[in-house]
């Protein structure tokens, strides 16, 4: 429609990195120490609508009906602030964001959140941008968005430490990374929906500043990329699962070794992780990963996603299981849609 535009609404899907992005090098640009990669899922999706309000003294943000406020309430003001710099466009806007998925879980709502936002927020303001700067905007809000722009497997750039702030701003976004027919599936297995105890913005900055184990992890993380990206270029959907999690476990125990340690793994996550190793060995492909929370992601093959669901819905105790295939990237619906 040429120019700015009064509103526009979006779509986005949450992801999970099979290699994980733990540790900025650069807080306010939110620059992380190593790449990481991920599937965005098809299930979960984040709408947020954005309009301009040119009479408004503030902005008004409403999250699944309710006003956002404080720290929520602030992490947008300050990604609009951005938008509306770079757009010079001066106005307030409202913020309508219903999501699918139980927030600040460690179900990656703040990925699916961001990217929806960064694509309705950029239309609204008039701001014309690429994929690529869709993906450095959302990156913005919160690292893992960067990747969530993008469907199927994306790779998230680190970009080169010790650059100016403009150079090391572009140098760092997500794209599509090439596989071979996978037929993957992520089996999402809810132990706990509530609400995490430390954000991962402060567990990243206490691991990245205390863990003796920080530094082994991030140098291994780099190698486990390379060995992955190979893997989905063959189809080698074994070796990619092999590689996803103890490039997760490793994440973890970055944590644990962390003064003072963050713990988000629960004792229903280990069950889980017991019937996972227990499908293994009954000759079903099932590898684990898990983020900045108790829930367990399964990779496993599409065709095996019922049976390895099965298993992780008896040892979840209760939880709600559900079967994600690769999703889209994030997308504008139409006006009023
Ligand atoms: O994007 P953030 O700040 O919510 O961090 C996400 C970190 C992990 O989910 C634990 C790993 C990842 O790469 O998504």
């Amino acid at each position: 429609d040429g120019g700015a535009g009064t509103g526009a609404v979006a779509v986005a899907h949450p992801n999970i990195a099979l290699i994980k992005y733990w540790g900025k090098r650069d807080e306010h640009l939110v620059l992380p120490r190593t790449d990481s990669l991920s599937m965005t899922l098809d299930i979960f999706p984040t709408t947020t609508r954005v309009r301009l309000a040119p009479e408004a003294g503030r902005d008004v943000v409403v999250l699944g009906g309710r006003p956002a406020e404080g720290e929520a309430l602030r992490r947008i003001v300050t990604f609009l602030d951005l938008v509306r710099h770079s757009a010079r466009v001066p106005h307030r806007a409202v913020v309508e964001s219903h999501n699918t998925v139980p927030t600040g879980a460690g179900l990656a709502s703040s990925a699916s959140g961001f990217a929806a936002l960064a694509v309705a927020a950029a239309r609204a303001y008039g701001l014309s941008l690429t994929a690529t700067g869709l993906s450095r905007l959302a990156r913005r809000g919160s690292g893992s968005a960067s990747r969530s722009v993008f469907g199927g497997f994306a790779v998230w750039h680190a970009g080169r430490p010790g650059q100016d702030t403009k150079a090391a701003d572009l140098g760092s976004y997500a794209e599509p990374v090439p596989v071979a027919d996978l037929d993957p599936a992520l089996v999402v297995a809810v132990v706990d929906a509530g609400p995490k105890a430390v954000s991962s913005r402060a567990a990243m900055r206490r691991t990245v500043d205390t863990s003796p184990l920080y530094e082994p992890w991030a140098a291994s993380s780099r190698d486990d990329l390379t060995q992955m990206r190979a893997a989905l270029l063959r189809g080698d959907l074994q070796v990619v699962g092999e590689i996803a999690e103890r490039n997760a476990l490793g994440m973890h125990a970055t944590m644990l070794a962390a003064r003072p340690a963050v713990r988000y793994l629960a004792p229903a996550t280990l069950t889980v992780l017991d019937a996972v190793a227990q499908l293994r060995r009954d000759g079903v492909g099932a590898w684990a990963t898990m983020d900045a929370g108790p829930n367990v992601k399964v990779l496993c093959r599409r065709l095996e996603a019922d049976r390895v669901a099965a298993a992780v819905r008896e040892a979840a105790a209760g939880g709600a299981v559900h079967i994600a295939g690769p999703g889209p990237g994030a997308r504008l619906l139409p006006e009023g849609g």
